[in-house]
C-alpha cells in the first residue's frame, strides 16, 4: 500500500492561542496556551494495491491446467497453454472502435475499474491509445449513451461498412499481424427484428445495408469482418447474427462465435444447476437479482437493452434442466427469473444476489442464497482473451472421420466458444449445451485429439483395478511436462466385465 502525499499544495490554517490547559505551579492553577499550525494536503491520496506481477488469472488457456493422466508420482497436470501451440495474449496488438473519443488512458480513468497506481503505471501506453470512429445509430443504445457519441462514422450505411472495411485493412498492413479478428464489446443493443426480405440471408442483409433499412450497428461490423475474412465474435446479447449474417459467414466460411461473454452471474449459474442437477436435486425456482453501476449498467437501465439481456441470462438452465426427466417432465422448467439494476455507487464491482430453490426427498426444500461481488470488467477481459486465442486455434484444426477421410475444419458458427458465451451460438439443429462442465471438456478433448490422446474420461481405472498396469515401467509418464514438446500417456486399459443381478456374466466393452 502507498500514499501519494508529497509535494502537494497544503491548505494552511493557524488558530488563535487557547487556554484549554492548564499546568499547576507554584501550588497554584495557570492555564496554558499556545498556538497551533494545522496543515492539509490539499489532493487526498489515492491509496492504491501494487501489483506484484502481472498475470492472466480468469482466462480458462492461460491460467487452467488439463490433467494428462497418472504416473508414478501421481496425476500430471499441464497448462492449456502448453498443449498446443497457441497465440499468447501479450503478443495480441490491440486496435479498435468507439463512438466515444476518449483516448484509453482517459477512458480507464472514467472507468474507475484499475486501482490508481496501476492506472498510472498504464498512462503513458493507454493514452497512445486512440479509437476509430464508429457506427452510431442512437435507436439501438440506450438514450443515456448519446452524450458520449463524438466520434463518429458518418454517411449512409453502405459507407459505414466500406469505412470499417478500410479500417480492417488499415490495421492489417499498419501493425503487420497476421491474423485479424474482430470482437464487439461494445454497448448492448437493442434486438433488432429479423424480417424477411431485410435480414433472412446474406443477399438480403447485403442488398439492406446498400438500401438503409434496418441494420444495427454490431451486425454491420460483423458484415464488414466476414467480407474481410475476419471471425467475428459476439460479446454482447443481442441478436447481431440475424440470419442473414450466419448465411453470410458460412458463404465466406469465416468464423462466427457469441453470444455475450459469460462472466460472473450466470457462470455460476451454469456451474450450480449442473451439480444440482447432477446430484438428482430438482431446483425449481432461480431468483437472480443483479446491480451495477458502470456504463454497462447505465446502458441497461433502458428497458429495450435489458431485454436484450434478460433473454441472454435466460436460457442458460435449459439443457441441464431437459437433461434429466427423472426430475423434469416434458417442457416443465423451474421458475427463472433475472433482475438488473443500476446503481452508480457500487461502480464496476456488480452485486450479483441468487436464490435457488430445490426440491429433495420427501418433500423437503434446499434453498441456497449466494451473493457474489463480481468485479466486471475484469472478469471479462480474460474472457476476451480466451475468445480471441481459442478462435485462432480452431483456425488452424482440421480433422477427418473414418466415413469422411478429407480434412474439414469447424463449422462456421464456432459452437466450441460456448464455454466462454452466456448465450451460445450453435448450427442450425445443433444442440446448445449450457452446462458449465461439458463445454470445458469439449475444449479439453478437441485439444487432447490434436495431441493423439483419449478423451477425458475420468475413470481413473488405474487406481481402481486389483492389479493395476501402473507397475508396469513402460506405462508410467516419464516426462510430465510438456515443455520439451513430449507427451507421453497411459496406454488406456482394454475391456471390463460385468455380472448382471441374475449372476449372469453379461457384457464385454472396450475401453479407451
Ligand atoms: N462482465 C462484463 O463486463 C460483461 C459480461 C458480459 C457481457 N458484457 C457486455 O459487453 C459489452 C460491453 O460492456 P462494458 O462494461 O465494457 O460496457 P461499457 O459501456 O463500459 O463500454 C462500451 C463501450 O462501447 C462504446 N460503444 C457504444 N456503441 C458503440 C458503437 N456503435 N461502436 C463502437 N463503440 C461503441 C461505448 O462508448 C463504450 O466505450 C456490453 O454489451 C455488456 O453487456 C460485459
Amino acid at each position: 500500500m502507498r500514499q501519494v502525499l508529497e509535494g502537494q499544495p497544503r491548505l494552511r490554517a493557524q488558530t488563535l492561542p487557547t487556554a484549554s490547559l492548564a499546568t499547576r505551579m507554584d501550588g497554584r492553577n495557570r492555564p496554558a496556551s499556545s498556538k497551533v499550525k494545522y496543515a492539509l494536503a490539499l489532493r487526498v491520496g489515492r491509496v492504491g494495491l501494487e501489483l506484484d506481477k502481472a498475470n492472466y488469472y480468469g482466462s480458462l488457456l492461460e491460467s487452467s491446467t488439463v490433467c494428462l493422466g497418472s504416473g508414478p508420482d501421481g496425476e500430471v497436470y499441464a497448462p492449456f497453454r502448453d498443449l498446443l501451440p497457441m497465440v499468447h495474449p501479450n503478443d495480441i496488438v490491440f486496435d479498435g472502435w468507439d463512438i466515444s473519443s476518449l483516448d484509453l488512458g482517459r477512458a480507464m480513468e472514467r472507468a474507475q475499474v484499475l486501482d490508481w497506481s496501476l492506472q498510472e503505471k498504464l498512462w503513458p501506453h493507454m493514452s497512445q491509445l486512440k479509437p476509430r470512429p464508429s457506427v452510431y445509430i442512437p435507436e439501438f443504445i440506450a438514450a443515456n449513451q448519446e452524450h458520449r457519441a463524438d466520434n463518429l462514422i458518418r454517411g449512409s450505411k453502405a459507407e459505414q461498412v466500406a469505412q470499417i472495411r478500410r479500417d480492417i485493412c488499415d490495421f492489417r498492413e499498419k501493425s503487420g499481424v497476421d491474423k485479424v479478428l474482430v470482437l464487439w464489446t461494445a454497448n448492448t443493443e437493442r434486438f433488432c427484428d429479423e424480417i424477411p426480405g431485410v435480414n433472412d440471408t446474406a443477399e438480403n442483409l447485403l442488398n439492406s445495408i446498400q438500401t438503409g433499412r434496418e441494420v444495427s450497428p454490431s451486425t454491420m461490423f460483423a458484415v464488414a469482418s466476414v467480407l474481410e475474412g475476419c471471425a467475428y465474435i459476439n460479446g454482447s446479447p443481442q441478436n447481431t447474427f440475424v440470419p442473414g449474417a450466419v448465411d453470410l459467414a458460412l458463404q465466406r466460411g469465416v468464423f462466427i462465435g457469441g453470444d455475450d461473454f459469460k462472466s460472473g452471474q450466470t457462470k455460476l449459474k451454469s456451474v450450480l444447476v449442473e451439480f444440482l442437477v447432477s446430484a438428482g436435486i430438482k431446483p425449481t425456482s432461480i431468483v437472480s437479482y443483479n446491480h451495477l453501476g458502470n456504463n454497462d449498467g447505465l446502458n441497461l437501465s433502458a428497458p429495450q437493452q435489458f431485454r436484450s439481456k434478460e433473454i441472454s441470462k435466460s436460457n442458460v438452465v435449459d439443457d441441464i434442466v431437459q437433461s434429466n426427466p427423472v426430475l423434469y417432465r416434458p417442457r416443465e422448467k423451474p421458475d427463472h427469473c433475472v433482475v438488473i439494476k443500476y446503481v452508480p455507487y457500487v461502480g464496476d464491482s456488480k452485486r450479483a444476489m441468487d436464490e435457488y430453490t430445490s426440491e429433495i426427498m420427501m418433500g423437503g426444500t434446499n434453498t441456497m442464497a449466494l451473493h457474489n461481488t463480481c468485479e466486471d470488467s475484469l472478469l471479462a477481459s480474460p474472457i476476451i482473451l480466451d475468445l480471441v486465442m481459442l478462435t485462432e486455434l480452431c483456425q488452424r484444426i482440421t480433422f477427418c472421420t473414418q466415413d469422411d477421410p478429407v480434412f474439414q475444419g469447424f463449422h462456421s458458427v464456432l459452437s466450441l466458444l460456448s464455454f466462454l458465451c452466456k448465450a451460445p451460438l450453435v448450427p442450425q439443429g445443433a444442440p446448445v449445451v449450457n452446462a458449465f462442465f461439458r463445454q470445458r471438456a469439449c475444449i479439453e478433448n478437441v485439444m487432447r485429439a490434436c495431441l493423439g490422446l483419449p478423451p477425458q474420461n475420468h475413470m481413473q481405472l488405474e487406481h481402481k483395478m486389483t492389479r493395476s498396469f501402473m507397475h508396469s515401467e513402460e506405462n508410467h509418464i516419464h516426462d510430465p511436462v510438456l515443455m520439451n514438446g513430449k507427451i507421453e500417456h497411459v496406454k488406456a486399459c482394454q475391456s471390463a466385465k460385468y455380472i448382471d443381478i441374475n449372476g449372469q456374466e453379461k457384457l464385454q466393452h472396450t475401453i479407451t
